[in-house]
């Protein structure tokens, strides 16, 4: 099951038209619901459950260490898909069982310390920015927190200024599209900026790896970590990591594990040069095995193919929001990606949900407690939030804004 991509390498016409009837009869979570969820959990592919589920048989019949040997290639090529959708090496990539597990491992790699910096935008999500609040609350690592332009992403003027005026060593701690809305900013622009100050960056593109289509070479970022569930439409319990070779030069892991360190002697230990010190030992090999379908169906798709449907498709359900009465579209004006937030007067984002739920539309409700530096600010308790993927067809789209019509209707009368 190995596919012929070498590291760093994808066949991708921006201009294929992706085959929204082949994506639904492949995806059985189609059938019978409109499901615009893929930033919570997007809909796995029926070849991804099968890897899973024949892996798992595989591991009952001969055992977990004899069933991992056996598909080492294909555990190899996961590797190597992921390098080649993110225009990396696979010495590069490291996997992990979630983006916050893969963010934890590169910040404690980093080991900021007293009179080190971090920097984050508003955009932060709740995981990180909690983790960077406790670094500066127990460890006296500063953090910053940029403000946004009128665009609503990270003002890069006062970034540079952040940056250059930093002490210690300086973390740019990136995120790429948020939790909370269909904000894209400017990582490229963000990462030139650290570069040009010597500083790191680290991208949280857990929301955009599978929905928009990114070159780690281009960004020019230190690190960069997703998750497999969402708009890569991977297993539960899946994440990876990009780590540029060199970044943790003189460093290793923070928590050297047998996956990627050799125990030499009574107190030595060698660490493995690749972005595997990062991982540990155990995992669900089932899991990354239906990753690796998920990653070559992501290359097979298209990624820039993939970013132009699904930016359209954003942009079409976001501009019919807009005329529907008593909505009212939250998404701030740099807001070209597939996730679609809004409010509905008279009603909390969890009531609407629901009331969309009982209409067989899955939409999902963000509390300002996921975001607080971007809700809150905002003084939104909370925003309805729509996100389609390249299953969701003409139909669910109808049905959806047709559903979110009723509700604002009804919560008028
Ligand atoms: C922008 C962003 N970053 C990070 C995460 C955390 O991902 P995970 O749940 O895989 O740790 C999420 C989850 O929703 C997210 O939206």
């Amino acid at each position: 099951m190995t596919i012929g991509l070498q590291d760093g390498t994808r066949a991708d016409p921006a201009t294929r038209v992706i085959d929204v009837a082949a994506e639904r009869s492949r995806t059985a979570g189609t059938a019978g619901r409109h499901y615009f969820n893929a930033a919570g959990a997007g809909l796995v592919s029926d070849g991804v459950l099968e890897a899973v589920v024949a892996h798992l048989r595989r591991e009952q019949r001969v055992g977990g260490y004899e069933a991992a040997n056996e598909a080492a290639d294909d555990v190899a090529a996961v590797y190597t898909s992921a390098a080649a959708l993110l225009g990396a090496r696979a010495d590069e990539i490291a996997l992990f069982d979630s983006a916050t597990s893969g963010l934890r491992g590169v910040f404690d790699a980093l080991r900021l310390g007293a009179g080190d910096t971090v920097i984050a935008p508003r955009s932060s999500y709740v995981s990180q920015a909690l983790r960077l609040l406790a670094m500066q609350r127990h460890d006296d690592v500063r953090l910053v927190v940029v403000p946004n332009d009128a665009s609503g992403a990270m003002d890069l003027e006062v970034l540079e200024r952040a940056v250059a005026g930093a002490s210690g060593r300086v973390v740019v701690s990136a995120v790429h599209v948020p939790t909370s809305s269909g904000l894209v900013e400017p990582i490229a622009e963000v990462s030139a900026i650290a570069r040009r100050h010597g500083a790191w960056t680290v991208v949280d593109a857990t929301q955009s790896v599978g929905q928009i289509d990114i070159d780690v070479t281009a960004v020019d970022c230190d690190a960069l970590v997703t998750t497999g569930r969402k708009f890569l439409r991977g297993p539960r319990g899946t994440g990876l990591a990009y780590l540029r070779r060199g970044t943790l030069e003189g460093l290793g892991a923070w928590a050297p594990d047998v996956r990627g360190a050799v125990w030499t002697g009574e107190d030595e230990w060698t660490m493995d040069g690749t972005a595997r010190q990062l991982e540990t030992w155990e995992c669900s090999v089932a899991s990354r095995l239906g990753l690796g379908v998920a990653l070559r169906e992501a290359l097979d798709r298209g990624p820039a193919a993939t970013e132009a449907h699904l930016v359209a498709l954003g942009s079409r359900i976001r501009a019919a929001l807009a005329e529907i009465d008593g909505v009212t579209v939250a998404d701030p004006p740099a807001s070209p990606s597939a996730i679609v937030t809004f409010t509905v007067d008279g009603l909390v984002g969890k009531e609407v949900s629901t009331r969309l739920r009982t209409r067989r539309i899955d939409s999902i409700a963000v509390p300002a407690s996921h975001a607080q530096w971007d809700l809150g600010t905002r003084g939104l308790p909370s925003v309805v939030r729509v996100s389609p993927h390249v299953y969701n067809d003409d139909e669910d789209v109808r049905v959806l804004l047709d559903g979110v019509a009723e509700v604002a209707t009804e919560a008028r009368s």
